[in-house]
């Protein structure tokens, strides 16, 4: 059982629901976030879960928070503390609490999703120009800072241009975002593709600390928050198989699954064997990307109390 469907422990008090997380504070102030298996597939979150897929995407965010440490701060502060309630050990993170900087800080190496959509009506994205002729799956002859503004529940975000968010946060934070946002992007994907993974694009959030410090926050890196593409497959033109989602979203737009998604209504439960199939490809991105093996995520030795 993952959150919310579990009472909330005593002592934590619950502050926020995502898609797929549940942030509660501790009784010290701190942060505990929780991953759940929930996935989302066509903007929807599904009634299927996807066993372990939290805990997976908790370790690759540690891992990334770990291999990045140089380059820029983040709000970890452990996954193995016994604050943190046994039936989420594994999936939670203790974080510093900051203050959010409101912006969705996008990188983008190649060109699909709402950068197409945006590049096929001006040419640019976020006011980026980009040359012409590129088609959905392209690579960018550079990466592009495309910043959004974080949409309401049920909202996609919205696309706006460097000058408008730094209208928002201001100029220094807006220059600072940009800068790691893009540092961060180049040094993840050049990982990820000696172990055969297009780090197509990816989004993090960025927030202040108590000492007015730039944090990494959020979780980075996941196929949640980037699109993760098998680099043997990738083939400009058409849109790209997705690493972790592809057969949720081949057998939805399967006849098996009888979903009319034209008419809007929500797709239907997964089978076990596509769920399955589906863990299985989170555990391989994982084991993909950092060379360790799930099995010793928080393994025996790290169990306290
Ligand atoms: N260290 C932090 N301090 C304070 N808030 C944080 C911190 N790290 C992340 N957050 C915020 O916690 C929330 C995490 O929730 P989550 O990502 O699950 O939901 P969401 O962003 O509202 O929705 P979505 O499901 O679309 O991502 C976000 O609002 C994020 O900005
Ligand atoms: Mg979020």
């Amino acid at each position: 059982m993952t959150p919310p469907d579990v009472p909330v422990p005593d002592g934590l008090t619950h502050v926020h629901t995502g898609k797929v997380r549940e942030l509660y504070r501790l009784p010290d102030g701190r942060l505990l976030m929780v991953a759940s298996d929930r996935i989302s597939a066509f903007d929807f979150v599904l009634d299927t879960t996807i066993p372990d897929k939290g805990r997976v995407l908790t370790a690759m965010t540690v891992w990334w928070f770990e291999r990045l440490a140089s380059l820029v701060p983040n709000h970890l502060i452990s996954v193995d503390d016994p604050l943190i309630p046994n039936q989420w050990r594994s999936r939670a993170m203790i974080c510093t609490p900051l203050r959010m900087v409101p912006v969705e800080a996008v990188a983008r190496g190649y060109l699909t999703g709402s950068g197409l959509l945006d590049y096929q009506r001006s040419g640019a994205v976020c006011g980026v120009p980009l040359p012409a002729g590129l088609v959905d799956g392209d690579e960018l002859p550079a990466p592009i800072f495309t910043p959004a503004t974080k949409a309401d529940v049920g909202e996609h975000d919205e696309n706006v241009s460097f000058e408008a968010i730094a209208a928002t946060v201001g100029v220094e934070t807006a220059d600072r975002v940009r800068d790691l946002t893009l540092a961060v992007y180049a040094a993840a994907r050049e990982v990820a593709r000696e172990r055969g993974i297009l780090l197509a694009d990816t989004k993090f959030e960025f927030g202040y600390d108590e000492d007015g410090r730039l944090v990494l926050g959020d979780e980075v890196l996941t196929p949640d928050s980037s699109r993760f593409w098998p680099a043997d497959d990738w083939q400009p033109g058409r849109p790209q198989p997705s690493f972790d989602k592809q057969f949720v979203r081949n057998w939805l737009l399967s006849p098996d699954a009888g979903w009319d998604r034209a008419a809007g209504g929500p797709p239907p439960p997964l089978p076990p064997e596509v769920a399955a199939a589906t863990r299985a490809r989170y555990v391989e991105a994982y084991e993909r990307l950092t060379g360790k093996s799930f099995d010793d995520w928080l393994g025996p030795e790290a169990v306290g109390g």
